[in-house]
């Protein structure tokens, strides 16, 4: 197990899980804490070097969240990031006040006016992210400047970045964690490496058995119940905990009838291989009952997680007759998790995201919940589950939405258009795969629309259905453009559809990006 470790204390910064991030994407483990730990609490831990957040208070507020300045006397390199250099300012006898000026929010540029290893290989001005109304205007005793930024027309320049004469304390106003800081990850490299002396090199891999041991002590003599979908995180979440208590985890996969064609067979022999068989609930008809009549997008969402708590929950009471059951283990990652953020809410207050599929689950059943992805980010859980010998065609499928193929049907949810839309999606998937680009777009799929189109065949003239294609490149799915597939591969996706699926007599190609347009069309 990996000894050398970041902690980060978190004073309700947005971005305090990127700075979590950004130091694990630099190969050294690093977890988030509450600012509340006192040093002892802190020499327990024994982190190898501490990073303070930013926050969104005013260190001169009162009740602004503070730090047990002990912490600062026990010879751990420490790391102040905006807030956090505020804080170590005022602790360490600055003064930070309210910026006589406009204040710095977005893209600013600094001066390194100093040769220092945090800034090791980098030019002397350097283009980062600010965000913040308060400032340092007097060093504590003992510190220097090492940059500034460069200020716009008469404003004067502010102080960017500070440290102590030993080198063992640094600040930074801006935030080297977030991309518009293009040289922030060589920043932190810097900082973990030339100035902290760091040297292991962890992996997200190393996570298993970190992981795996606090989860066999959590659930000592329990068992637990997890609903499996198929998508990278319940299927992470479901292999590592079944590694810690094995046979004491029971994976439950619902089939709802509305996944793409052959993906419950696909999911169930995935599991199967890795010795974890599934628990299958075919609840095919009763989703397609409950969605009878209905069109409207959001009733259709309502019906189908509604129904999906009830299947489940009548599958955990059964499974509970035959042995108690105490946990249910959710693969809720960080992005489900919003934070509530706002002034005046340092309090690291959580909400979770309603999942259309699982949302309610806890609650209904009482039981225990287990999150152990909960801080991790998509691309972390996709490593993680590499290590753990998930396939790739798991951990690297594309996002696929609880409620299945009923967002991508608009109008009434049948049996018969969900087997018609299974089809053409399985056209288009084959079809982007064998033009070899199924890795480079981020999601693509078709979507059955609710109108007819004349078509003519032989000498007839009828009405078929129409399918969309979609296809967007996206970073996290907030935003997307569409992606340009070459005409030769929509041609043959076009000609195969209509051919090989004949009540299909129209395709077209959605060419909207989002905004304004959703990826999905529900
Ligand atoms: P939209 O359509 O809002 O979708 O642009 C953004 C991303 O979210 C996916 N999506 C969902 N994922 N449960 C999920 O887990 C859902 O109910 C859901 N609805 C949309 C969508 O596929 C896209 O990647």
């Amino acid at each position: 197990m990996t000894r050398e470790w970041v902690c980060v204390l978190d004073f309700g910064s947005q971005y305090t899980r990127l700075i979590a991030k950004a130091i694990r994407a630099q190969e050294v483990y690093c977890e988030v804490a509450p600012p509340t730990l006192s040093a002892r609490e802190v020499q327990e831990r024994a982190p190898s070097a501490l990073v303070l957040s930013g926050g969104p208070r005013s260190v001169y507020e009162p009740g602004a969240p503070r730090l047990d300045p002990k912490i600062l006397e026990l010879g751990i390199p420490v790391l102040g990031i905006c807030y956090g250099m505020q804080l170590l300012a005022h602790l360490l006898g600055g003064r930070v006040e309210r910026s006589p000026h406009k204040a710095e929010y977005g893209v600013a540029e600094i001066e390194i006016a100093e040769d220092d290893p945090l800034f090791a290989g980098l030019g002397k001005r350097e283009r980062v992210w600010m965000s913040h109304g308060d400032v340092i205007t007097k060093l504590p005793p003992g510190f220097r400047a090492l940059a500034h930024s460069v200020g716009e027309g008469s404003a004067p320049p502010l102080l960017a970045a500070m440290r102590d004469e030993a080198g063992r304390v640094y600040g930074v106003q801006f935030h080297p964690e977030v991309h518009h800081t293009p040289h922030g990850p060589q920043m932190l490299h810097n900082w973990l490496r030339r100035i902290c002396g760091l040297r292991e090199r962890w992996r997200p891999g190393d996570l298993v058995g970190q992981r795996v041991e606090e989860l066999r002590e959590r659930l000592e003599g329990k068992r637990a119940l997890i609903a499996v979908s198929g998508g990278v995180d319940s299927s992470v979440a479901a292999v590592l905990v079944h590694r810690a208590i094995g046979e004491r985890l029971v994976p439950v996969f619902v089939d709802t009838g509305l996944l793409r064609k052959g993906e419950s067979e696909r999911v169930q022999g995935v599991f199967e291989r890795l010795g974890l068989p599934l628990h299958v609930v075919d609840a095919r008809e009763e989703f397609f009952g409950k969605l009878r009549g209905i069109t409207d997008p959001e009733a259709k969402r309502k019906a189908i997680g509604e129904t999906f708590i009830r299947v489940f929950e009548r599958e955990a009471r059964r499974l509970e007759q035959e042995e108690p059951l105490d946990v249910l283990v959710q693969g809720t990652i960080y992005s489900d998790v919003i934070e509530s953020g706002g002034a005046g809410t340092a309090s690291h207050a959580e909400v979770i995201k309603s999942h259309h599929n699982v949302g309610g689950l806890p609650e209904k059943l009482g039981f225990e919940l287990v999150e152990p992805l909960r801080d991790l980010f998509k691309d972390e859980v996709r490593e993680l589950g590499r290590a753990l010998g998930l396939p790739e065609e798991i951990v690297d499928e594309q996002p696929f939405p609880g409620p299945g193929l009923a967002v991508r049907i608009l109008g009434e949810v049948t049996p018969e258009k969900v087997a018609l839309l299974q089809e053409a999606d399985a056209i288009l998937r084959e079809e982007v795969r064998r033009a070899g680009l199924h890795r480079e777009i981020w999601q693509y799929f078709a979507v059955l629309l609710p109108v007819r189109s004349v078509a003519v065949r032989g000498d007839g003239r009828g009405y078929g259905y129409v399918v969309a294609l979609r296809a967007v490149h996206s970073r996290d799915g907030m935003t997307a453009d569409w992606y340009k597939l070459p005409h030769d591969v929509l041609a043959r996706i076009s000609s195969r559809i209509t051919n090989e699926v004949p009540e299909v007599t129209r395709v077209v190609y959605d060419i909207t990006s989002k905004p304004p347009g959703t990826i999905e069309w529900e």
